[in-house]
């Protein structure tokens, strides 16, 4: 027997159900359509002085990540150059702290437009990671790049603990914008200062989707290259590197053991600062970040340079350029290019500036060690791997293997060569939860020293296999 008052209990519900299924797909077909309409908004049409097309959407623009201050974060998105569907999502941080990823990674190392030296035009990187990922650069914190912040004294108070907060605060809404990438495999990677930042946020991925059951960020692991870890471990390899490549005297080699050797590297005591003042005298006009090139205050025959890169249009990226920053210099801050990029017109009437002295100046939070989060994002199961250029005298190779060995990590596969094209492309040493990385001949900028090397190594990163030994033939 039916009962009536049943019988209407489940109309009443059906209709309830259905007017709410309506609501709820309205909804959610409202919000694809805005996060669909903004990244329509965001898309990057061609630049200036790009002279070719490319096959991959780019976009643009800010992400506001904090609407009390009114802090934005400027990025640039760069979809894999076949099938953006199939590969992960990659998010590139450069150092400083102050400098930008757009500045560096983008347009010198990892991105697809490099920029040719008259400061105009672009040319294609031929070994763009966005062969193997789709690609997020992102100018973090606020005061970097073209992100600002509309409370000037932000920028006088940027550390680590808020620019990974707000790094966390700009992932969320980017992928609200792009929920296509929501649960993607997702990888952070960056070099030099990037070492705090990377773990940070990594970290606080980690302990948000924690606390939220969620996966929208869904982080898989992590890459940082030449990466300032450890204050004392760091140092400690800096000194041992400066004097063992033969740039520093004895004398000073002592010195700075003495003088430095418990110190903070952003903040450093004034006996410290002077006796490091004596050893960069001591090394002379060369690059520190890439010791054995030209650096590109010598200027060597200019002239020549360009006159050699016209004739070898194609190969330019095998020629090592030590300018490439004055390059950028010129190009981002053209004011149709700042304008392609939509960057403020607030922001774009002032100088854009690959690293920015305010923010670097000013830094406050920097803890001495991130040993401590590596630990945790070990014992969670991320991938993480720690790749050095061996020529770098900023944050060496030999700090890197000092921090890794405080660790105090089994080994699971012992040092061993790895190769590319049949030639020795550095060494690597598998942990237990840690790969360690190095990369011949490079300095703190692998991928702008060794773009092919750089790139047969973020594949392996992300495919998760050793790196390529002599038997394998490497696949391009
Ligand atoms: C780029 O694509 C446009 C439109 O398809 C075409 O007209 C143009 O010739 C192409 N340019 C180059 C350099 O291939
Ligand atoms: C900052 O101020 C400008 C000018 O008033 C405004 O257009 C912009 O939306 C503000 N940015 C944020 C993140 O609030
Ligand atoms: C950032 O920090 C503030 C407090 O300082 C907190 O309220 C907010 O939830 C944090 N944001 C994220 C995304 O964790
Ligand atoms: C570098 O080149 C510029 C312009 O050609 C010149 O004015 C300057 O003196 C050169 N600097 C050095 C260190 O040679």
């Amino acid at each position: 027997m039916a009962n009536p008052r049943w019988v209407f209990g489940v109309k009443t519900f059906l209709i309830f159900i259905s007017l709410y299924l309506s609501l709820a797909s309205c909804v959610i077909a409202t919000s694809l359509e805005d996060s669909v309409a903004q990244q329509k908004l965001d898309k990057v049409h061609k630049l200036p002085g790009q002279t070719f097309n490319v096959s991959f959407a780019h976009y643009a623009g800010y992400v506001t990540v904090n609407e009390v201050s009114g802090r934005a974060l400027f990025y640039w998105f760069l979809e894999a150059t076949e099938d953006p569907d199939s590969k992960p999502l990659l998010l590139w941080l450069n150092g400083g702290p102050g400098c930008s990823s757009i500045a560096y990674g983008e347009a010198e190392e990892i991105g697809p437009f490099h920029i040719r030296p008259d400061g105009k035009t672009l040319y294609l990187n031929p070994y763009s990671w966005n062969k193997v990922a789709n690609v997020l650069f992102l100018d973090s914190p606020v005061g970097v790049g073209y992100s600002y912040s509309n409370t000037s004294s932000d920028l006088l108070n940027n550390g680590d603990k808020r620019t990974a907060n707000d790094s966390l605060t700009f992932l969320l809404k980017w992928l609200e914008r792009f929920p296509q990438y929501k649960e993607r495999d997702f990888y952070i990677s960056g070099e030099s200062y990037g070492g705090h930042y990377v773990p940070q946020l990594s970290q606080a991925i980690v302990r948000y989707n924690g606390a939220t059951k969620q996966k929208t960020i869904n982080l898989k692991g992590y890459m940082v290259g030449n990466a300032l870890t450890d204050d004392y471990h760091d140092h400690l390899g800096l000194f041992q590197f400066l004097w063992s490549a033969g740039l520093i005297s004895d004398e000073t080699y002592k010195l700075l053991n003495v003088l430095c050797d418990f110190e903070s590297f952003i903040h450093s005591s004034s006996s410290c600062d002077k006796i490091m003042d004596v050893a960069s005298e001591e090394m002379g006009n060369i690059d520190p970040y890439s010791i054995f090139t030209p650096s590109c205050s010598a200027n060597v025959s200019q002239s020549k340079w360009l006159l050699k890169r016209r004739l070898m249009v194609g190969q330019l990226s095998e020629k090592y350029d030590p300018c490439t920053e004055k390059h950028s210099e010129v190009y981002f801050n053209l004011p149709e290019v700042k304008q392609a990029l939509y960057v403020l017109p607030e922001v774009a009437a002032s100088k854009w500036e690959t690293c920015s002295d305010i923010v670097n100046i000013n830094w406050k939070d920097s803890p001495r060690t991130v040993l401590d989060i590596y630990r945790e994002l070990i014992h969670v199961g991320l991938r993480i791997w720690i790749f050095s250029g061996d020529t770098d005298a900023v944050i060496p190779v030999t700090s890197t293997r000092y921090s890794i060995e405080a660790l105090k990590l089994p080994t699971v596969r012992p040092w061993r060569p790895w190769y590319d094209d049949g030639q020795v492309g550095g060494w690597t040493q598998e942990y237990a939860g840690l790969n360690f990385v190095s990369v011949r001949g490079a300095g703190h900028e692998v991928p702008l020293h060794r773009p092919k090397l750089a790139l047969t190594l973020v594949k392996a990163f992300l495919s998760g296999t050793s790196m390529p030994g002599l038997e394998q033939v490497s696949v391009s």
